[in-house]
């Protein structure tokens, strides 16, 4: 356990024995589960004011990561492939089925990579600020994105003086990619995990492992061979996105909907990257809707 959980976030704390490590989660409420993923740099913590409108619709669990939030941060290189791992035992380990899988930035990569590969224990994916085809160059993001990324992924040093120096992702990337100004506690609650420059340096991996322009490879092939079986799969799925959002504006939601069978979209409104802090509740509410309309 790494930081104390703020008082903005009333869940019950569980903690999972995952391949000798210990995983954080909240959990709340009974029925199938509903899995929530989170992405770069956050923690359960996002979907706090997400959950409440989904009381009553299951059994609602929001994991942090390894190595993010209040999981623990075993001596790895934090690879995708980690994470992989990680995710597959802890959704082992509480023995998940009939899933229903709500992700967000990497926590949708690793949704739905679990469920291309076990599409016989998920129900129906819900998702937002997605990374679904990867990203085909430098040149598909505004300037400042642009020069953040290629900045980041010149150099190992590189990395670690904006991840670990700098803490650019907390004190960056999430206030500004948040359209409302979050209050101190707020962003408290997402700089104590990281309260140990020496722990940012995982936050390097997940910038450096984005798929730009076909690079790096491996991951290209997770999401392409995701994307396949997302276009022949007719379990229930659900875009959420904002306007103008940043990985999935209002345009490209619909563009996926025709592309990929049984997907609704949603728009919720104005937002950026962090939507949950910006719609939490006509996130949570459009997800139970869909639910109640797939699975009454
Ligand atoms: C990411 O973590 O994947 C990401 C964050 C902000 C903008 C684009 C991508």
């Amino acid at each position: 356990m790494n930081a104390a959980k703020p008082i903005d976030f009333p869940y019950d704390s569980r903690y999972a024995d995952v391949l000798g490590s210990s995983m954080h989660y909240v959990e709340h409420g009974s029925g199938d589960p509903i899995l929530f993923l989170h992405g770069q740099p956050t923690w359960s913590y996002l979907w706090r004011n997400v959950l409440p409108e989904l009381e009553g619709k299951g059994r609602l669990i929001a994991v942090d990561l390894i190595g993010y939030g209040l999981s623990d941060r075993p001596d790895l290189a934090y690879d995708v492939e980690d994470h992989i791992r990680y995710l597959d035992a802890f959704i082992d380990n509480l023995g998940l089925d009939r899933l229903t899988i709500v992700g967000h930035d990497w926590g949708s990569f690793f949704g739905f990579h679990f469920a291309r590969r076990h599409p016989e224990r998920v129900k129906a994916l819900a998702f937002m600020e997605a990374l679904l085809l990867p990203v085909p160059g430098y040149e598909a993001f505004d300037e400042q994105t642009r020069e953040f990324f290629q900045t980041l992924r010149a150099s190992q040093e590189n990395a670690e003086r904006m991840m670990v120096d700098e803490n650019q992702f907390i004190e960056g990337v999430l206030p500004a990619l948040t359209q409302r100004e979050l209050t101190q506690h707020e962003l408290d609650a997402y700089r104590a995990p990281w309260a140990n420059p020496a722990d940012r340096r995982i936050l390097c991996k997940f910038p450096q492992k984005l798929c730009i322009g076909g690079e790096p490879a491996a991951i290209r092939d997770m999401q392409m061979a995701y994307m396949d079986w997302l276009e022949t799969s007719t379990l229930a799925k659900l875009i959420v996105h904002a306007e103008p959002g940043v990985l999935i504006p209002p345009e490209t939601a619909a563009w996926y909907a025709q592309k990929l069978p049984n997907t609704e979209t949603v728009n919720v409104g104005p937002g950026l990257h962090y939507i949950q802090e910006d719609r939490p509740g006509e996130i949570g509410s459009a997800i139970a809707d869909w639910m109640d309309r797939h699975d009454p």
